[in-house]
């Protein structure tokens, strides 16, 4: 197996916690029949929520977006605890969750009455040594669908553009369309270019990152220069750094980037890449 991935020890599923192997949604549920559901994953530093609140409000907003009926009210207490039950309240870990619409007779219209299903459970994640890594990865055309700012389970055209990265021996997977960058396939993407650093502004086309606003916070700051502006395929022979945030990933320097098979950007980790990583292991281990 190439990723050995551990199952958590317990999960809480609608309204109890239970082991996995005893935990069963059923084979009408939306999310396995349509993707029809949206999730979150929620870091712990130490044992500590890290921007808690802006992750349950992203988790708000993707519940509206797809008139969703539930009480997110409910789920800060149950993150926390996750996390104890599962015995990380000093260790690295993060929370997962998802809500569904639930289940209902297979339809293509929304069932008015379905009731959601909530899935949440806490896992052990290495938060510590993604300074001195370095992100080999290749750029394609960005095939998903154009709701990229709702976080949906329905994730296939990101697991497929994954994998095109991991088995050809890639890290990830840096997606395109009309000729400019949108973002990773669970990553958001930053390039550097004279001292200015640039991001795809928000909208439709990109999923709203926490760790994204962490670093146009930190570029606020430390008074560096940042256009959130769609950067171009064209424009990357000109880049001096390109970094990739997300919640496990949190700031990785970006070493090569090949495009059809031609490596068309390289780079050693740039100032400014190194600059907003030490902030941000300051902000994170506060
Ligand atoms: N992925 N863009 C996409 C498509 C993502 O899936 C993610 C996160 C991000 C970064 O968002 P944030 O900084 O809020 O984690 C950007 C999560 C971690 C996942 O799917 O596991």
């Amino acid at each position: 197996m190439k990723n050995k991935k551990f199952y958590p020890a317990e999960v809480f599923l609608n309204d109890k916690w239970k082991k996995p192997e005893d935990a069963f949604v059923s084979v009408f549920d939306r999310s396995f029949m349509f993707g029809d559901g949206i999730y979150e994953v929620t870091p712990f530093y130490s044992g500590k929520p890290f921007r808690l609140q802006d992750h349950l409000a992203r988790v708000r907003y993707c519940l509206k977006e797809m008139n969703i009926d539930f009480d997110a009210s409910i789920l800060e207490k149950l993150m926390l605890e996750a996390v104890r039950r599962s015995s990380f309240s000093s260790e690295d870990a993060a929370v997962y969750l998802q809500i569904s619409r639930g289940k209902a007779p297979r339809s293509h219209f929304i069932p008015e009455d379905a009731e959601p299903t909530l899935l949440l459970y806490a896992f052990r994640v290495d938060l510590t040594n993604f300074k001195d890594r370095f992100w080999k990865v290749i750029a394609s055309e960005d095939l998903r669908w154009h709701r990229c700012d709702i976080k949906s389970t329905a994730l296939l055209a990101n697991t497929m553009a994954n994998d095109a990265a991991i088995s050809a021996g890639y890290d990830e997977n840096l997606l395109f369309r009309n000729g400019v960058f949108t973002e990773g396939s669970h990553t958001t993407i930053f390039f550097v270019k004279n001292g200015v650093v640039y991001t795809h502004p928000e909208g439709r086309q990109i999923l709203s990152g926490i760790t994204r606003k962490v670093m146009i916070d930190l570029c606020r700051e430390l008074e560096i220069p940042l256009k959130e502006e769609a950067f171009p395929v064209a424009g990357l022979p000109d880049v001096d750094e390109i970094f990739l945030t997300g919640t496990t990933t949190q700031v990785a320097p970006v070493s090569s980037v090949t495009l059809e098979g031609k490596e068309v950007f390289t780079s050693q980790k740039g100032e400014i890449t190194r600059l907003l990583q030490e902030e941000f292991i300051k902000r994170t281990r506060r």
